[in-house]
């Protein structure tokens, strides 16, 4: 009889990829494999990478020659780069890490057991490499595959994510993405937009509420401009916020030119939407904007902020801010911080410019590219800024009673870790039985980022089969 073969799956980056994760393990899953939680019981170890900032890439470097060293004591175990930076790097990642058997871009998942087929028997076409041996002897290591076609056809229909929450879920509605900011490289790593299609969405959304799952995100690199047919994305919104069983509702990350006033309108009116929106603004300067090629102004920004804001009452915002673009000046950048100081966002991700090869930017003149040391120090006085007004809303919130879903148990023993409709992080005191149901929590202090607070409800243990309404 032969053992089940056992895959771990170790993701990076962000929740497109933690969701691809899931999907290469259901993927798996499906021909047969175990899923193993750590690499040591693992014979195919999958290193699914991110290729948004160097610094992400650097750190999966290091952790794949980390990983060779099971090699050792497995001679058989398939290690396998998967990903933005598996697709950005592709034969090179193949030649610097001999000891990586498997290089695979986000487009050929849908072949991944029949690629570790391969790689397994050494029907492969590509480079022979030789690696010492970790004795010291020298060692000849099987042929590398690299599978890195951009698949423009491939949509990723019909292929079953191993979702590993009780709680809540990740929807991927669209991959890749059609815009060209000068920064980014996932237009060239996720190849153009791709949309999927809205009965198989709403079908996967269905088996996800009678799982018990009632909050789903739906994910996309620029997800409200989704389209299929006549459907727009408002449209999707709302058919999913009315599919039974379903409570809560989110979507990441939208582009702000899309943010119709028919999506804020679904926003508002459907319950299940929950008052939290994240509108990546990335700098607050029109120039800066300009070149990054962003396709708005801070006014228009602003517009639709209002816009919004004016729909839906209470609305939570947070964005994504880049500081240190080639050429920002020091003008510029106190633009950003005024738009921080404008819109007043409950939460910033802030980045220092990453220069990635391959992206419009780094055609800029060099003599316009930003000192890290400059950089650094832009970066941490974005970072106060954002944080000092995150606080002070926060203080402000403290007092109030929130309906809280609980994810998981808090790192202090006893207490419990969930988020509000508008997403806010609460700790507070309960009983693990209590994860996938929802609480009534009153806010009783804050950290400034999180809260911390006490239920006032008896509590439902275990609800997982809540359902709207009740
Ligand atoms: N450098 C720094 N930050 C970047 N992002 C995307 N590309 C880069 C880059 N080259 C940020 C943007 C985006 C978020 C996911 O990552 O803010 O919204
Ligand atoms: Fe990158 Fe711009 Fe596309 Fe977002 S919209 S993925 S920042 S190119």
């Amino acid at each position: 009889m032969t053992r089940t073969r056992r895959a771990y799956v170790e993701t990076y980056g962000c929740q497109m990829n933690i969701s691809d994760g899931e999907l290469m393990e259901g993927i798996l899953e499906a021909r047969g494999y175990g899923i193993a939680d750590r690499p040591e019981d693992a014979d195919v170890i999958l290193v699914n990478t991110c290729a948004i900032r160097e610094h992400a890439e650097k750190r999966v470097l290091g952790r794949v020659g980390q990983l060779k060293g099971l090699k050792a004591d497995n001679p058989d175990l398939v290690l396998g780069v998967t990903g933005c930076m598996a697709q950005r790097m592709g034969d090179d990642l193949a030649r610097k890490a001999p000891w990586v058997d498997l290089v695979m871009g986000p487009d050929g998942y849908r072949s991944l057991p029949e690629a570790l087929d391969r790689v397994r028997r050494g029907d492969v076409k590509s480079h022979e490499t030789v690696v010492p041996a970790p004795s010291g002897r020298s060692k000849k290591r099987g042929p590398q595959l690299t599978v890195l076609d951009l698949d423009t056809g491939e949509n990723y229909q019909g292929l079953e994510q191993r979702r590993t929450s009780d709680v809540a879920a990740w929807v991927p509605i669209q991959r890749g993405c059609d815009h060209r900011c000068t920064y980014c490289i996932v237009p060239y790593v996720r190849g153009p937009e791709k949309n999927r299609d809205p009965l198989e969405i709403l079908g996967e959304v269905a088996g996800i509420a009678a799982g018990g799952v009632t909050e789903v995100t739906l994910l996309g690199q620029t997800v409200n401009s989704w389209v299929s047919g006549d459907w727009t994305f408002a449209r999707l919104l709302r058919s999913v916020a009315r599919v039974p069983g379903i409570r809560r509702v989110r979507f990441t990350s939208p582009h702000p030119n899309d943010l119709t006033e028919e999506l804020v309108e679904v926003m508002a009116e459907e319950p299940a939407v929950c008052e939290q929106l994240h509108l990546p603004a990335q700098a607050g300067n029109d120039r800066t904007l300009k070149r990054m090629v962003r396709r708005y102004t801070v006014e228009s920004f602003l517009e639709k902020v209002e816009m919004a804001r004016k729909a839906i009452p209470d609305l939570s915002l947070s964005t994504d801010i880049i500081v240190a673009f080639p050429g920002e000046t020091h003008e510029e950048f106190e633009d950003t911080l005024e738009l921080m100081r404008t819109v007043r966002f409950d939460d910033a991700f802030t980045y220092k410019y990453s220069e990635r090869e391959g992206t419009p930017a780094t055609r800029l003149p060099r003599d316009q590219f930003v000192p890290d040391d400059v950089a650094q120090s832009r970066l941490e006085r974005l970072i106060e800024v954002a944080r000092g007004i995150q606080a002070e809303i926060n203080a402000g919130e403290v007092g109030r009673v929130e309906e809280v879903l609980v994810e998981k148990e808090a790192r202090d023993p006893g207490h419990l870790l969930g988020r509000t409709r508008r997403n806010k992080v609460v700790a507070f005191p309960g009983d693990l039985a209590h994860v996938g149901s929802y609480r009534t929590v009153a806010l009783t202090s804050t950290t400034g980022a999180t809260f911390a607070g006490e239920a006032v409800d008896a509590g439902r243990p275990g609800a997982l089969t809540a359902v709207a309404g009740d």
